[in-house]
């Protein structure tokens, strides 16, 4: 699978009207969304339980992210969603810029931040096309994001561009090269489930990953580290981790055959940082 990157304002138009009727709230039932402590906190305890790698509790993403480093630093959060990473960034006592391509995601981030009394610059923008001026930001993360944009490179280019020299960024992507896409999108769905008959590669991940529930969104991208490495390709340091959590080995070869459990931990364990899905991508500029 290999999508042409490139700049699409068509394409970036559907996916900024699904994103807007179909904000990502990490709970099934996206339909009832009353932006209140109870959401927001569901949307946290979410994010602790299917990404235990990233934290054990609060600040969330502690385990990737140095939150002593950015106090008193700009930060800025692209495509905020629900605001969950805005909150920990703005606690941290960080000054922050959050954006989102939606202005439902920039609404919900706004409730959550008022509800605690916290303050951040909240504002609608495209990642692809970023309204900074160069050399701004001391750190920029980009979390679940760049793989849902036409122009990838384009974004990682914006980056560079807004991060200060010496500034640090972090992203989250998917792996190409994992359980998830291999073998539960492509082989399950595409092939077991013959939808490659009518669907393209492309439409099966983006039908089968962010917002299944909701027929999927409009597109999302897969990477090798090999093409990760190559769009950020102007960062003198780059490192990549994959990350994932047990469940897609408990359930091979189907998770009502859940012979994967029988594999011992530290295998499991071992696996997950070979074909888990989910990409931690560390540059600095
Ligand atoms: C899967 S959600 C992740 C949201 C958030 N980071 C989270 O983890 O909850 C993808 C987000 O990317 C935003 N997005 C997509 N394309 C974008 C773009 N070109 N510029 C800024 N945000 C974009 C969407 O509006 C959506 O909120």
């Amino acid at each position: 699978m290999k999508f042409r990157e490139g700049k699409s304002v068509e394409l970036t138009g559907k996916v900024k009207e699904w994103w807007d009727k179909n904000p990502f709230t990490y709970l099934m039932d996206n339909k009832q969304i009353t932006p209140d402590w109870a959401f927001f906190r569901n949307i946290d305890r979410k994010i602790i339980k299917w990404m235990p790698w990233a934290q054990k509790g609060y600040p969330l993403l502690s385990n990737v992210i140095d939150y002593g480093a950015l106090k008193g630093k700009k930060v800025l959060d692209i495509a905020v969603g629900t605001g969950w990473s805005t909150e920990q960034f703005v606690r941290s006592g960080a000054e922050v810029t959050a954006v989102d391509l939606t202005p439902a995601a920039v609404e919900l981030t706004k409730k959550r931040l008022a509800l605690y009394n916290l303050s951040a610059t909240v504002q609608v923008a495209d990642a692809q096309q970023l309204p900074f001026p160069d050399n701004t930001f001391d750190f920029v993360l980009a979390f679940g994001c760049l793989m849902h944009m036409p122009d990838t490179k384009k974004a990682i280019d914006e980056i560079w561009r807004v991060l200060k020299p010496g500034g640090r960024a972090s992203a989250m992507m998917y792996y190409k090269h994992s359980l998830h896409w291999w073998y539960y999108i492509f082989f399950g769905k595409g092939i077991v489930r013959g939808k490659l008959f009518s669907m393209s590669v492309q439409e099966l991940s983006n039908r089968y990953t962010d917002g299944a529930y909701e027929e999927g969104n409009q597109l999302t991208k897969f990477y090798s580290k090999k093409e990760i490495r190559k769009l950020f390709s102007q960062f003198p340091t780059i490192c990549i981790r994959v990350f994932d959590v047990a469940t897609p080995i408990n359930h091979l070869p189907h998770r009502f055959f859940p012979l994967g459990m029988l594999i011992p931990p530290p295998i499991k364990r071992w696996l997950t940082t070979k074909v888990g899905q989910t990409l931690w991508i560390d540059v600095q500029k």
